[in-house]
């Protein structure tokens, strides 16, 4: 199936909240769960020095996560959607995490010097954020701007179906008791997910071939490594 690309900005109030209402914790543990693991692996430890980001964080399920498992350390999640760092305020307001902020940036202006983004992260993750950006590039060009040298990548994200029959029965199948905004919304991001193929060429491309990329799942990959 050719991709078809969705809107970047998650800005309209009503897929905002429902995205933030929705529980996607069962995916959002396996992030911090291979952020861990990769940690071992290595024999690398986080301290208070440390600076995650997590790219992308829409209403901060993720960076909350991270937050709390590594609570010395500084995290900051970043998003271009006004709205949707209005919920993850919202959320830390209720929460307090004080190792945890949010700033409203706009990645693509990151990837072409736009914007001078002065901080540099020893850890870089991202959730189901490839998937919107028009140009994969830009993402990649803004990670490798942010990232200090060595930086540990985490990226998951979703896999686009091999037909329109297939992103229609995994939608029916995995978000069967959603409210209808979040089904049409996962749908039209089945269609804009990229291949396990596609991002391995893009990693090369880009020369961060270092990175490994796997297939989790029907539906997700993950990205893992160093830089
Ligand atoms: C599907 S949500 C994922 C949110 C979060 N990572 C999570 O897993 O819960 C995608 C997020 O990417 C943000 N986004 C998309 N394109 C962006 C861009 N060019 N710059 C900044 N944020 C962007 C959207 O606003 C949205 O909040």
């Amino acid at each position: 199936m050719k991709r078809t690309p969705e809107p970047e900005l998650m800005e309209i109030p009503s897929q905002v909240r429902a995205y933030a209402d929705a529980d996607f914790s069962r995916s959002d543990s396996m992030v911090v769960r291979s952020l861990e693991k990769y940690l071992k692996k290595i024999g690398r430890t986080l301290n208070k020095s440390d600076l995650i980001f997590d790219i992308a964080c829409g209403p901060g399920n993720i960076s909350e996560r991270i937050s709390r498992n590594w609570p010395f350390v500084k995290v900051l999640g970043i998003d271009g959607s006004k709205e949707m760092l209005e919920e993850a305020e919202k959320k830390l307001a209720k929460n307090i995490m004080n190792n945890l902020t949010y700033e409203l940036v706009e990645i693509n202006s990151i990837a072409t010097g736009e914007r001078n983004f002065q901080l540099k992260a020893d850890v870089l993750v991202s959730n189901s954020a490839l998937h919107h950006f028009h140009d994969p590039y830009k993402f990649w060009d803004a990670l490798k701007k942010l990232g200090k040298s060595e930086c540990i990548h985490i990226h998951r994200d979703l896999i686009r179906p091999t037909s329109i029959e297939k992103a229609f029965e995994i939608k029916e199948k995995h978000l069967s008791n959603s409210p209808e905004i979040l089904k049409k919304d996962f749908y039209a991001s089945l269609k804009a997910s990229f291949t396990v193929d596609e991002v391995i060429q893009q990693l090369s491309n880009a020369g961060l071939s270092q990175l490994e990329v796997f297939q989790v799942d029907e539906l997700y990959f993950e990205i893992i490594g160093s830089i």
